[in-house]
């Protein structure tokens, strides 16, 4: 984060072990992206992570290998900070809860949804308050560093909304304009699909063949890519939903070139699949090969990658805090500095 006259950008991802083509496609290299155009602050929010029943001894390391993917592929250190480390948005969280009615938060779809999903679970049934909280810390998360703008997907446009009815009630009780309501920024992002089973999306949930890692040996990758379900059978005019997917991560991961030669092909009624997976593999496989070598730099000095994120969060944490002064003032709570 720095001081100009740019826009501010503000997104955050849950740690989740291992990074996806899903993922890095569909957000992490818009990420990236955004960082020549905007102010970003980007955040790894392990609180988020806890409102799922989550397994307590994996969630730091999670969270130390996503912040080395996240960097890996092209995130700048010092625009990245750990949520548990600016302990100022579960404070801004709790006065938000006190301006945001139960009912909005019972019908939240991605509650409804998670919750039903834990309930399903023979082993867990638990559903944590925190669980039904969470867009609440998640409008913390984007308000207190006045975000103008956060790139966000489908699935999450009902939790902005939510931000920006918080932001207006907040508003309105206080009597000031003063926090800026967050609009989504919503780039195309290529919604990529499992190799495996094109007709759903790519995920870890699903299980190991589902996904392709960024991070996994080339080998195995090329693999996966060549054992890409195509055709279902039936005969159609219509483009399958697999070979779709395939020339969507052509495309993604740079050859266009193959991409448009491979697609005059498919439209002269000649493309052999075969051609096809081996230039998605060799793309595919070009594109994280860079990846690895950044990632192996950084491995190598992980002291170096700490210490960086320990002074990025203490410098958005500033802000963070600037915020919450701001806001204890304006809602009557005692504003002592120690
Ligand atoms: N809820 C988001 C997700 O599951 C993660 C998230 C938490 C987030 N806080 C945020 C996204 C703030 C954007 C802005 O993907």
């Amino acid at each position: 984060m720095s001081d100009t006259n740019k826009k501010t950008v503000l997104s955050c991802i849950q740690p989740t072990g291992d990074m996806h083509l899903g993922n890095y496609f569909g957000a992490v290299k818009n990420w990236v992206d955004l960082q020549s155009d905007y102010d970003c602050v980007y955040g790894v929010v392990d609180y988020h992570a806890m409102t799922m029943p989550y397994d307590v001894k994996k969630l730091r390391s999670n969270t130390w290998e996503l912040i080395t993917n996240l960097v890996a592929v092209g995130v700048k250190p010092e625009n990245l900070f750990v949520q548990s480390l600016v302990p100022e948005h579960a404070e801004l969280c709790w006065i938000f809860n006190c301006f945001c009615g139960i009912g909005e938060l019972g019908r939240m779809t991605q509650f409804k949804d998670k919750s039903k999903k834990n309930e399903e679970e023979q082993s867990n049934k638990f559903i944590s308050a925190g669980l039904l909280d969470y867009p609440v810390l998640q409008t913390a998360d984007i308000l207190i560093y006045k975000a103008d703008y956060v790139p966000v997907g489908k699935d999450q446009e009902q939790h902005l909304e939510l931000s920006r009815n918080i932001a207006g009630r907040f508003n309105h009780q206080v009597g000031q304009e003063y926090f800026v309501l967050p609009e989504g920024l919503y780039t195309e992002t290529p919604k990529i699909m499992s190799t495996a089973d094109p007709m759903r999306k790519m995920s870890k949930s699903a299980g190991e063949k589902h996904y392709i890692s960024v991070f996994s040996d080339s080998k195995r990758i090329e693999k996966q890519i060549k054992s890409a379900v195509t055709d279902t059978g039936e005969v159609s005019e219509k483009m399958s939903a697999g070979v779709q997917n395939l020339f969507m991560i052509l495309k993604a991961s740079g050859d266009t070139i193959s991409h448009d030669q491979l697609m005059d092909t498919y439209r002269d009624g000649n493309l052999r699949y075969g051609d096809l997976k081996v230039a998605v593999a060799e793309s595919v496989v070009k594109m994280t090969d860079d990846f690895k070598v950044r990632r192996a730099e950084i491995s190598a000095d992980k002291k170096q990658l700490k210490s960086q994120i320990k002074a990025s969060s203490a410098d958005i944490r500033r802000k963070a805090q600037e915020t919450i002064r701001e806001v204890k003032d304006l809602v009557g709570l005692l504003n002592v500095r120690f």
